[in-house]
């Protein structure tokens, strides 16, 4: 990108001008036909990933784990799990990457290792230093030490038989959090994110790192929140200390960009671990505008679910936008490996399937912030379809209608089949699909997890073949990014906020200005925002043929999704 001129409180850098893209790598490619995708398997498609023009792979967790987690039940953090090949793997795919000017970041699970982790199995044993490495407290064996509750459903504590006494998970009870109050912890910690960054990473993506400080005392939580105890453990008293910290001893001697992870967590909270100073990390992963289909008690209200007005959802975009992106920077996104496929959730994935999926791609790569794509939302996978509990693998899924069903609000899975199917996270967690052979080429053994029934028409091969594809269109304004310095840092203005179907705005950089006007619903809609003057409008992008050339003339068509410079 050429150094244009900048929107004054933003200073230039890689990571803002980076598309970054996420790989799942059990559901990515497998390369050795045991069914699991490995590492070698993305080496394979690193190429692939060149041709789409991203610029930086998240990897999940690819570190030694028991699964109970996928990965994110670590065992030990410096060392590959064996399913997905070994080191000598992980360097040869950081090669291949930084070969082509791409970019690795990995992901650092330090809210809590696994229980299998040797930190935990010296804890239990009281051996040495590692003794206070965990929460423990003393109990009978009836009784946790305090009513909070864990994420995944059910106590967010376990009692343990060999050292007798309880262990804190905010998670599964086999990913014990980690004592951060424990000053050998956070060296520990520290050494390993320098270890890494040693091996020539190029940042880290931070789990559920707002967990990280808990209170002294481990007090009871207010009985009737949706999580019990979320009040003391998210944002503790000591969050800022530690990532400061962290970052000072380790991150601040690389050049690295760093993505945290924070859920259940609102704007203005989000702000104050932004900007020159504050905790080290460069962008956040919020969830304000997921929230937008929840039912009236988050995520797994039993009713009410999967609604939502495209208001309420620009008012969120927007306030992200301007309190957040501007301020400071933003991390895009609609999809990851905990939430439902994009194109399901927010388009149609049967009529409109390729304009939606083109829809959602022209938003997210014409924000202000840095685009994440998850694997396969580049071909416009789908949510896929569970039948019974026994389908599903998702530790969350299991353990939250296990809870929903001990707690006597439902008798079985069949009750909430439908939200399950709306929200599972194992919608993400579907293989790749890269063609219409056998298990859509993933792999030449059976799949640890059933391939979406839809792979024979939607699959990379066929994207390819296509010239207006759905991954045509990402290729197409990945690149369109990468010219445009105004679609990087340009200032972002919503247009027409009441508008019911359009979601309208313009981004300005200097004496340029693009025009994004998108038809977000399957009805046509009129374009009538009074101060544009849209006589000079050309477009530069359009997932329809023969869009208006004047975006006032006519109606914008279902899914019609269409950028001008104006
Ligand atoms: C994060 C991850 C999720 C994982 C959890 C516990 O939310 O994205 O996949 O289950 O943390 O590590
Ligand atoms: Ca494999």
């Amino acid at each position: 990108m050429n150094g244009a001129a900048v929107v004054e409180n933003s200073t230039q850098s890689w990571w803002k001008e980076a598309v970054v893209y996420q790989i799942y790598p059990r559901s990515f490619n497998d390369s050795n036909g045991d069914g699991i995708g490995d590492i070698p398997g993305i080496t394979e498609k690193v190429e692939y990933l060149d041709d789409l023009g991203v610029d930086v792979v998240w990897l999940c967790p690819v570190y030694d784990s028991p699964n109970h987690d996928n990965g994110y039940d670590i065992r030990d953090y410096r060392a590959i799990m064996d399913e997905f090949g070994t080191m000598a793997d992980w360097e040869e795919l950081l090669d291949e990457l930084h070969a082509r000017d791409m970019r690795l970041i990995m992901d650092l699970v330090v809210n809590h290792t696994s229980s299998e982790h040797e930190w935990f199995q010296r804890s239990r044993r009281r051996e040495g230093k590692y003794e206070e490495y965990y929460y423990w407290r003393d109990g009978s064996p009836n009784e946790p030490p305090n009513n909070w509750e864990s994420i995944f459903g059910g106590p967010a504590w376990s009692y343990d038989d060999e050292r007798e006494q309880w262990y804190l998970h905010l998670f599964d009870e086999n990913q014990p959090d980690l004592n951060w109050r424990n000053p050998d912890v956070r060296e520990d910690v520290k050494e390993m994110i320098t270890w890494w960054l040693e091996k020539g990473i190029d940042g880290f993506r931070m789990d559920a790192i707002n967990f990280i400080s808990k209170p002294e005392g481990l007090p009871d939580g207010d009985p009737d929140a949706r999580l019990v105890g979320h009040e003391h453990y998210a944002h503790g008293p000591h969050i800022h200390e530690y990532l400061q910290a962290v970052y000072d001893d380790t991150l601040a001697n690389y050049d690295t960009m760093t993505v945290g992870e924070m859920g259940g967590t609102s704007i203005d909270k989000i702000a104050e671990y932004l900007g020159e100073g504050n905790s080290g990390l460069d962008m956040m992963f919020q969830f304000n505008h997921l929230a937008v289909d929840d039912g009236p008690n988050g995520p797994w209200s039993l009713d009410g679910w999967g609604e939502w007005e495209l208001t309420d959802f620009k008012e969120i975009v927007t306030r992200a936008q301007d309190e957040l992106a501007a301020e400071f920077w933003e991390a895009l996104f609609l999809g990851n490996h905990d939430v439902p496929r994009i194109v399901s959730r927010f388009g149609d994935d049967e009529e409109y399937h390729e304009e939606s999926a083109a829809l959602i791609a022209t938003f997210l790569l014409t924000l202000r912030g840095t685009p994440y794509i998850y694997q396969g939302e580049e071909i416009g996978m789908t949510n896929a379809e569970f039948d019974t509990l026994d389908e599903l693998d998702d530790v969350m899924t299991i353990g939250k209608v296990e809870e929903l069903i001990d707690a006597g609000a439902i008798d079985s899975f069949e009750e909430v089949r439908g939200l399950v199917n709306y929200l599972s996270r194992d919608h993400a967690r579907t293989p790749m699909q890269w063609s219409d052979d056998p298990h859509a080429g993933f792999t030449d053994g059976e799949p640890w997890f059933g391939v979406n029934d839809n792979y024979r028409d939607i699959n990379v091969d066929a994207a390819l073949a296509d010239e207006n594809s759905i991954w045509r269109h990402y290729q197409s304004l990945i690149s369109l990014r990468h010219e445009l310095d105004t679609l990087v840092y340009g200032e972002y203005e919503l247009l027409l906020p009441d508008h019911e179907q359009l979601f309208a705005y313009t981004r300005t950089l200097g004496d340029e200005e693009v025009l994004v006007v998108l038809n977000w619903s399957d009805e046509p809609a009129t374009f009538d925002a009074a101060d544009i003057d849209p006589s000079r409008a050309e477009i530069l992008r359009s997932n329809y043929e023969q869009s208006p050339e004047n975006p006032r003339e006519r109606e914008f068509r279902p899914y019609e999704a269409v950028l001008y410079r104006l």
